[in-house]
């Protein structure tokens, strides 16, 4: 027999998801040059793909993402895949902050309560318990935070721990009043339009939500708060992402579809559909290998990820993520590295003991 849904799970069918996936990515460049950050994948699937599940996880089934510069990239790579609720675009022409974003969505959200999440955060536990705690409340926000040793690079909240509600919020403050960072889910209701439509552009000119969270609690609203169970990444920079990779790759599910010949596997390993690997390689894992992959050679170790198409030729790679259709051949140790889409890096006999690059602006080589 089916079991009658919760009031709960009523309630959470009738939310909207907010997803930002716009913003230019600076510090992630020169991959975010062709590519929007939010789709650089972890564990070979785009870190925007993990918010899409983890809101759908948790109930909700209308989803609307804000798009930006690469918004074609965006959509066709979101519109790959069948997902299990009815997702829409939302343009927006500039980065002008996270509360603009909520702004350009209130036709979207309607009179809804809504989850925003920003695409480039990873959650170990996922967002249904926040979700749920969230729908059963009657305040006009809930944030999920974290206690960070940096807070100064985030939103900081003060809080009453007694009646679980924040106090005050503020965004990247110098003398942070807390190490309490606002992680980037936020369970909003419609008055936030109403503060947005108040509030002021900071000084890096963009419109904060930090801000309009804090006009709720002055005017009186009640923003309540959870604490983030395990593990959370801000995947804003290479070594976020690396940091990410291990992190996801811990949990990675051992499945070879590939074809081994004369090599050895360790470990947990996934290996995609007609990837070989052969002539005496070893994979010790945690090591995901998309499909279409030639390994050949070589040794791959640990919190490896290599997308589809990758060719791996005489040469050491651990730690480190490889986009799609890279070609890597007698280079060497490599480690710690996040390398592009149809990169090629080659051993050359030409070059009298010197080395040569053509790579793209903003690049960084560790020799
Ligand atoms: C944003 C928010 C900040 C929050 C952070 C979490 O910062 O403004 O309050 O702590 O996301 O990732 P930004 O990524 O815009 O610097």
């Amino acid at each position: 027999m089916l079991k009658a849904p919760s009031e709960a799970s009523i309630k959470i069918g009738k939310m909207k998801g907010l997803i930002l996936s716009g913003g230019h990515g600076t510090r992630l460049r020169p991959i975010t040059y062709s590519q929007q950050k939010q789709l650089i994948p972890v564990a070979n699937k785009p870190i925007l793909f993990y918010c899409i599940e983890d809101l759908i996880n948790a109930g909700i089934k209308k989803i609307g993402i804000i798009v930006g510069p690469n918004k074609e990239l965006v959509i066709d790579t979101v519109r790959s895949v069948n997902w299990d609720a009815d997702i829409e675009f939302i343009y927006q022409e500039a980065p002008l902050g996270l509360a603009h974003a909520v702004k350009i969505s209130e036709e979207f959200i309607g009179k809804d309560k809504f989850v925003m999440y920003l695409g480039d955060n990873l959650l170990k536990g996922g967002i249904k318990n926040f979700v749920e705690d969230f729908v059963n409340s009657d305040v006009e926000a809930s944030l999920l935070l974290t206690r960070v040793e940096n807070p100064e690079q985030y939103g900081v909240a003060l809080v009453d721990e007694q009646k679980k509600i924040i106090i005050k919020l503020i965004e990247k403050p110098k003398k942070p009043p807390s190490n309490l960072s606002i992680v980037g889910i936020y369970g909003l209701t419609s008055i936030i339009f109403k503060a947005i439509d108040d509030i002021k552009p900071s000084w890096r000119g963009e419109l904060e939500i930090t801000d309009a969270l804090h006009w709720l609690i002055e005017s009186g609203y009640q923003v309540r708060y959870d604490m983030v169970n395990g593990w959370w990444k801000d995947t804003g920079t290479p070594e976020a992402i690396l940091e990410a990779n291990r992190l996801i790759l811990d949990n990675l599910k051992t499945e070879n579809k590939g074809k081994m010949i004369n090599s050895k596997i360790k470990g947990k390993v996934s290996i995609g559909e007609k990837t070989i690997i052969k002539e005496e390689s070893t994979i010790i894992g945690p090591v995901i290998i998309g499909k279409d992959c030639t390994i050949s050679g070589s040794y791959i170790g640990p919190n490896t990820s290599i997308g589809d198409n990758g060719q791996i030729i005489n040469t050491n790679v651990e730690d480190s993520i490889i986009l799609e259709g890279t070609k890597i051949i007698d280079a060497g140790k490599i480690v710690e590295s996040l390398i592009g889409k149809e990169v090629c890096i080659e051993k050359s006999d030409h070059l009298s003991g010197g080395k040569k690059f053509i790579i793209g602006d903003n690049s960084k080589v560790g020799i």
